[in-house]
Order: C-alpha cells, then structure tokens, then sequence
C-alpha cells in the first residue's frame, strides 16, 4: 500500500481528497470538527515536507445545484483553527479560478476547494470533470475515509489521472490496515454484527466476509426479511419481500461455511415509528399487524452479548434498532458498550 510516507511533497502540491462531510448548526457552525482532525496528519505531513495542500470535499447531497447552505466556505474558519494554518478558499472546485489560486499556492499553504457536488460529474464519475480536478495537484492523495465506498470523480476516477502519483493519506491507511487485521489476521473465532435496516445494501460485506468469520450476528431492520423467509409474521416490520430469497440463500451459505448465524429471539414492537409510540416486547416469529420493530428484546441481548463477549475479533457494522430515538436506543447503545469492555480486556474490535 503506497501512503504519504512514499513521497517527499516539497516544492509539491498535493491534490487530497478529504471527508469534510461535517454537521453544521443553524449558523453554519461546525457541531462535530471529528472529520477534520482525522485528515490533519496527513496535511501536516505535507506541509511540513514543505508542500502545500489543495483539499476537495463534498457536504451534503446538493446534486448538482449550487446551494449556498453547503458551501464549504463554512467550515474554512473551522479547518484553519484544526489544522493551524490559515486557509484560503476558492469558491470553485475546477476551472480557471481553481487553476490560478493552486498556481499561487506556495510551500506550507493550505486551499480548500468548494463543494465538488455542485457538480452533478462529481457523484457521476464524470471522467472530464475528474481530469480537470487532476490539473489542481501534481501528487493524488486520497485520505477521504467515509467516502471511500463511493466512485466518484475525485476518489476513484481522478486517481487515473496520476498512475504513478497517488497515494492514500494515514486516515485512510490506517482503516485498511484495520480490516486487514480482521479479515487476514484476525485471531479467531472472528464475529461480525450486522445491522442496518436492508439486506440489499449489507449483502457484498455478508458475501466477502462469510469465509472469513465464525459467527454472524444479525440484527436491525435486515432482520425481518430473514424472518420472513424463514415463515415468521414481521407485522409492520421492515422487510424487502423481493430479497427473502437471497436472505435464505445467505443462511444456506453460512451453513455450508460453519458459520454460525445469530438472530434476534425476541424484539420490542412499537405502534408507530415515533420516540413516543406504545410498544410490547415479542417472539421475533409473531409480530402482530400494526406493530413493527424498534429493537431487540430483554431475551436476545444477553444472547448477543454472549456472543460478543466470547471471542476475541469482531467486526460491527449498522445498528440493531431505531438508536435515533432516544427511547428505544439502548439494543445498540448496550451492544457499543459491551463491545467497548472486550476491548479494553484486550479483544480487537472494529466497528
Ligand atoms: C458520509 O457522511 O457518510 C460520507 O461523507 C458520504 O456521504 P454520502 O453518503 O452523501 O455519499
């Protein structure tokens, strides 16, 4: 894996994809700087090499239109104040504007470029649009972990414009490295927590991660469509009808791999998908009409607990309820938590 460490940046600019997806309050406030202290090793690497930094970005979902709530001018203040360094901001992500403020860029300067999903290429992998992204930066680095699972323009299309410039930033390398040591390394038996609400959206992790771990923990909204699959009454429930077969062929797959599957045995169904709403705790195979899941129920977490806490590698993903509403949190918050206290009893944990 080539990282910043294979490059000497100075007299360079770096041209670095950055995950300053941040949440913004009513004034345009940063609420959560997380993001952008995890990308700041590796611009100081480079600064400190003595080149400079030129950083995209996208911020919410603007399609294509030029929205002035997510301009990245917002969090300029904010970027300069983690990063120490006074930066500059071009209210363009291409184009002549962008080309000129990179030419006069010097060693140790930081630039943060506007929000690349004013373009509807960026989203698209718009191979033009990449190539002039590819004009701002003479070394590619790609340090945007949480939109590493996306093709777009500036992650995976402008990386061909540098085939032998490019690099990952430590952000990124370090989360590689991370699920390098759980799916080659890991010490077994390995266990993955599954959540989230669809099977469709889990069902690549599920098919690369089968051979690779000892028991599966599924829980969350994709829980109900193995239920039903599998002749249960889900209610109300989360279900995608049109992926039950794939939910059996999973089973069947597990199976055949000696993986252990671990579902919920009883879930806490609310009247209605508020904080508020009425709820009862049943069997996960009998959920009355009108009734859906929030979470799972007083028998299962222990179960899953159990689970958790026997091994010695996991890998957690989604969580296992409705956790946005206060009152019916507490099936991932207990899950976090004792996930939390195998680590610190020396288990490795990635989450
Ligand atoms: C995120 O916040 O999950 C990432 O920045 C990716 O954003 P997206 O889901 O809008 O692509």
């Amino acid at each position: 894996m080539t990282t910043v460490d294979d490059f000497n940046f100075e007299n360079k600019k770096a041209l670095i994809r950055v995950d300053f997806n941040v949440p913004l309050d009513g004034d345009f406030n940063v609420t959560d700087s997380n993001r952008i202290e995890a990308a700041k090793p590796t611009i100081i690497k480079i600064l400190e090499d003595g080149g400079s930094a030129v950083l995209m970005s996208h911020l919410g979902r603007p399609k294509g239109e030029r929205n002035p709530a997510l301009s990245l001018s917002h969090i300029c203040d904010k970027v300069s104040e983690v990063i120490g360094v006074q930066v500059k901001f071009i209210d363009d992500c291409v184009g002549e504007k962008a080309e000129k403020a990179v030419a006069e860029l010097e060693g140790g300067e930081v630039l943060l470029l506007e929000n690349l999903r004013f373009y509807e290429e960026e989203e698209k992998g718009d191979k033009l649009f990449a190539e002039q992204l590819s004009n701002l930066g003479e070394i590619y680095v790609n340090d945007a972990f949480g939109t590493a699972h996306r093709a777009h323009a500036s992650t995976t299309i402008v990386a061909g414009f540098f085939p032998d410039k490019k690099c990952f930033g430590y952000l990124l390398a370090k989360e590689i490295k991370a699920i390098e040591k759980v799916m080659k390394t890991g010490e077994k038996p390995v266990t993955a927590i599954l959540g989230g609400a669809k099977v469709s959206s889990k069902i690549t992790i599920i098919e690369n991660i089968l051979s690779k771990i000892d028991h599966l923990i599924i829980g969350g909204g994709m829980t109900y469509t193995f239920v039903k699959a599998q002749g249960g009454k889900v209610g109300d429930s989360i279900c995608e009808d049109d992926k039950m077969e794939l939910a059996l062929e999973i089973l069947k797959q597990a199976d055949a791999k000696n993986v252990k599957v671990h579902l919920a045995v009883d879930v806490l169904a609310a009247n209605a998908f508020v904080n508020n709403a009425d709820t009862q705790v049943v069997d996960v195979n009998h959920i009355p009409e009108g009734w859906q899941v929030s979470e799972c129920g007083p028998k299962t977490k222990p179960l899953f607990d159990d689970v958790v806490n026997q091994f010695k590698t996991r890998l957690w993903n989604g969580p296992l309820g409705d956790f946005e509403m206060e009152n019916i949190a507490d099936g991932t918050i207990e899950l976090g938590n004792s996930i939390a206290e195998a680590t610190k009893n020396g288990a490795f944990s990635l989450v």
